[in-house]
């Protein structure tokens, strides 16, 4: 298509409301997005064994990410080539093969095709097996998280992710042993998925919409309350790098142990704690996807990310902390639900479709900073989030294919012994 969408104009922080809404849109959305990004699909601790398989999505595409025998990662079209019947129905296990249920063609851990019932008597040997196997994506592991694109001529998941690793260094290579990813706690919402990941460092919402939530909990249990003097104060900077948002919260004074210091180097273990990112398209970190299931319905995938060195007790207390916020009995995401499905219908109707949203907080206030690399602001409180995320989906769907797409010079600086991909 040659179609040129005006979204997000960057002078103004005018945004278009029917890209929640408008069917066409989403439809666009699935191949300009969905297929050439490189999309969060699961973590390495859900495929820790040969054999073990995870059912997940790619945008709506259902795929089936296994582990194979030589310890390879695949992600595979989880449907059969022959008729279009899907190989497995189950969420995650551990098999050898997986049949078709409907005619019983086979596929190997790596999507090959093995066995077709009566391929000498039904296809006189016809058939050419090598040319059959299953779909398959393009596979790139980070730190444990697993990463899978369609396109052929996507950049590698290391420029993708771009100077964005300088910060996620400090969340996920922080301790030796990594993370084990617990769920996923699953949930569906009438929303449209682009409103919960813009929302991910919108803190102007959080005494609003979470007072009472925040409230409860600081005399319960003696947590922040969250006001909006408090959200003037906080000393946090936020970094965008092609699209990928980080909240970096500076931890000036603090002494990490010799180990990270070691891993990460004495700036980024001691200064830099990264946290309520965003990894585009539909990726929220700790590691919370949000799943398209058409313009105004989204399929939300809570994992709880434990330390895999915490003792059993520790991990325990970690998955019901995680519960308790986040997910369908979370004190905090069920407040949010009701105001992302009113936005993500705001541009449903005749008038409200002429209406733009208005996305101009903080708008100049971004730039480029000596020490911390991609874009940054020292404003705790703005939409400079909102508008690198839209304006890298207004790139995507206006790109014919990569070569349209901008990668951000990669200038970080890396130190410890993490340094590699
Ligand atoms: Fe899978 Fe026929 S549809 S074997
Ligand atoms: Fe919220």
């Amino acid at each position: 298509s040659t179609k040129k969408y005006k979204i997000l104009d960057p002078e103004t922080g005018a945004l278009d409301p029917r890209i929640y809404s408008d069917e066409t849109i989403y439809r666009e959305e699935m191949e300009k997005v969905f297929g050439r990004s490189w999309l969060l699909i699961g973590h390495e601790s859900l495929v820790p064994n040969p054999g073990d398989f995870f059912h997940t999505y790619m945008g709506e595409e259902p795929v089936i990410l296994t582990r194979d025998r030589q310890g390879g990662l695949n992600a595979m079209l989880n449907v059969c080539r022959h008729r279009g019947a899907r190989l497995t129905r189950t969420d995650d296990g551990n098999c050898a093969s997986f049949m078709c249920v409907y005619h019983g063609w086979t596929y190997g851990l790596d999507g090959a095709l093995e066995y077709v019932p009566g391929e000498e008597q039904a296809y006189d040997n016809k058939l050419d097996k090598t040319k059959l196997g299953l779909r398959r994506a393009r596979v790139e592991t980070y730190a444990g998280l697993i990463f899978a694109t369609w396109a052929p001529d996507a950049p590698s998941l290391e420029d993708f992710l771009g100077d964005a690793r300088w910060y996620l260094d400090t969340e996920y290579k922080r301790r030796p042993a990594g993370f084990i990813a617990y769920g996923p706690q699953k949930w569906i919402q009438p929303v449209n998925w682009k409103t919960s990941v813009d929302n991910c460092s919108d803190w102007y919402h959080v005494p609003t919409t979470h007072s009472s939530a925040s409230n409860a909990l600081a005399r319960v249990m003696g947590a922040t309350r969250y006001t909006h003097e408090w959200n003037w104060t906080v000393p946090a900077k936020h970094a965008f790098v092609n699209g990928h948002q980080i909240a970096v919260f500076e931890t000036t004074g603090h002494e990490a142990p010799a180990e990270e210091v070691e891993r990460l180097g004495e700036f980024r273990a001691n200064n830099v704690a990264a946290s309520a990112s965003s990894i585009f398209p539909n990726t929220v970190l700790g590691m919370r996807l949000a799943i398209p299931r058409g313009p105004l319905q989204t399929e939300f995938w809570h994992f709880a990310l434990v330390p895999a060195d915490a003792t059993e007790e520790e991990k325990r207390v970690l998955r019901m902390e995680h519960a308790s916020q986040n997910g369908a009995a979370g004190t905090f995401e069920a407040d949010d639900i009701d105001n992302w499905r009113q936005v993500s219908n705001s541009g449903a109707t005749f008038i409200g479709a002429q209406q733009e949203q208005l996305l101009n907080m903080g708008l100049g206030n971004a730039g480029p900073h000596d020490v911390y690399p991609g874009m940054v602001t020292d404003r705790f409180v703005s939409e400079h989030n909102q508008r690198a995320f839209y304006l890298r989906y207004q790139e995507f769907m206006n790109a014919g294919s990569w070569a349209d797409i901008s990668l951000e010079p990669q200038t970080a600086v890396y130190e410890g012994t993490t340094a590699e991909m």
